[in-house]
């Protein structure tokens, strides 16, 4: 399980009919439809606004056809996805003609747009390739059942190909825009997580604590006269609530962001985490300097969330947490020797898939292997950043 796995390569051809091979045919067959129509609304597209582009609607049409290619390449990625499961990213949206700057800036970037002329060629190459594809498939249905899933498998792997090589965002950058703006809605979902897990902590601990300590001291108050010693009890009683309610918020700031962490660093904050795990915790950390202040916030909230868990689950007799870097990347490994069989939770936010989430949101990668009965190994990495250049 890691938490990069946008992309999975197809899995190993196995000369069976499997739902993977079912999926492929599916495509292969729905190619012709599919790129006929393609093929005859881009091919009518470009003779139109070529013919047209001497006069004033001519260019503002082909940006338009140009809009319509790339709703048609939107169309090809669902399909893609859902039939041959490749992930692609969506391109970013070219902006309206107000955010542009002005309808001619607007007619300038859409003329450009290597998105949509990218379409335009995929849809243009593809109509002899799904005539092939429909008619080898279909064929291959009939006579050539045998060696069918290998031919599906080659086909589809060209489909593949082309939809990440054509239909992908336009380069790195565009690809990395769009990865980061998932990895912002992933940040701002976690942040939120840990807002509600504040308040609920707030609201169930300390808040309640707090009430029942001003009833009790109210009560006080009125005994004190006739019952001192009863009103010295509830004193007393109130006294242990406070410790509490203390005890509590400094619970809950630590897990925000412990000042140990801040004042002395990894080193001395995860042993003090480790001090508070139920089981005895090897720890070693070996680096060469202190990373930046998120890199190392996020390091920490993973081994607290993970030696919680071992806290709570394993049933373990030891743990050791490791971490050290290698190369530009920060490594962690948490591993204990309990009952195993940990596994990531759907929901998010939380637990370890809200850890790999929060991996995700700076490039790291998170793994767990949890062989039931063999202990659990988890596994953490981060990019290394200068502290200081963050
Ligand atoms: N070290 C471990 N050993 C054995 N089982 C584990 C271990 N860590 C996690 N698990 C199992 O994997 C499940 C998922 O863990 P996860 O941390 O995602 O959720 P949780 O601990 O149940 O909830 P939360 O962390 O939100 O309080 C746990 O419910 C537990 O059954
Ligand atoms: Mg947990």
């Amino acid at each position: 399980m890691t938490a990069n796995d946008q992309a999975p390569s197809p899995p190993p051809v196995r000369p069976a009919f499997d739902a993977v091979t079912w999926k492929e045919i599916a495509h292969l067959l729905s190619n012709l439809p599919v790129t006929l129509i393609g093929f005859v609304y881009t091919a009518f597209m470009v003779a139109t606004t070529g013919g047209l582009s001497v006069t004033a609607i001519g260019l503002p049409l082909l940006v338009c056809g140009l809009y319509g290619a790339r709703l048609l390449g939107k169309f090809e990625r669902m399909r893609a996805r859902a039939l041959l499961g490749v992930r692609v990213a969506e391109p970013t949206p070219l902006p309206g003609p107000r955010r542009a700057g002005g309808f001619f800036a607007w007619l300038w970037a859409g003329m450009k747009d290597p998105v949509g002329w990218r379409t335009v060629l995929y849809e243009l190459v593809r109509l002899p390739w799904g005539v092939l594809t429909f008619t080898v498939t279909l064929t291959g249905l009939f006579v050539l059942w045998p060696v069918l899933p290998y031919l599906v498998r080659g086909m589809a792997n060209v489909d593949r190909v082309m939809v990440r090589g054509l239909l992908s965002p336009s380069d790195e950058l565009e690809r990395r825009i769009a990865e980061l703006e998932s990895d912002r809605v992933v940040v701002v979902d976690t942040a939120a997580a840990d807002l509600r897990r504040i308040e609920r902590d707030l609201h169930d601990g300390a808040q309640a604590r707090l009430v029942a300590l001003a009833m009790g001291l109210g009560l006080a108050k009125e005994k004190l006269l006739e019952d001192p010693e009863g009103a010295a009890a509830m004193v007393d009683e109130a006294h242990g609530e406070v410790k509490l309610a203390l005890q509590e918020l400094r619970d809950l700031a630590r897990g925000i962001h412990p000042a140990v962490l801040t004042d002395r660093g990894l080193d001395a904050a995860l042993s003090s985490v480790a001090s508070r795990c139920l089981v005895p915790v090897k720890v070693s950390v070996d680096l060469p300097a202190r990373p930046a202040e998120a890199i190392e916030g996020i390091a920490y909230f993973t081994v607290s969330e993970l030696l919680q868990n071992v806290s709570k689950h394993a049933g373990a007799r030891g743990a050791s947490v490791e971490v050290w870097r290698a190369g530009p990347r920060l490594l962690i490994r948490v591993s204990d020797d309990g009952r195993g069989g940990a596994r990531m939770s759907g929901g998010t936010g939380t637990g370890m898939a809200g850890l790999a989430e929060r991996l995700r949101a700076v490039d790291g990668v998170f793994t767990v292997d949890s062989p039931e009965g063999e202990g659990t190994v988890v596994s953490a990495e981060l990019p290394w950043r200068e502290r200081g250049l963050a």
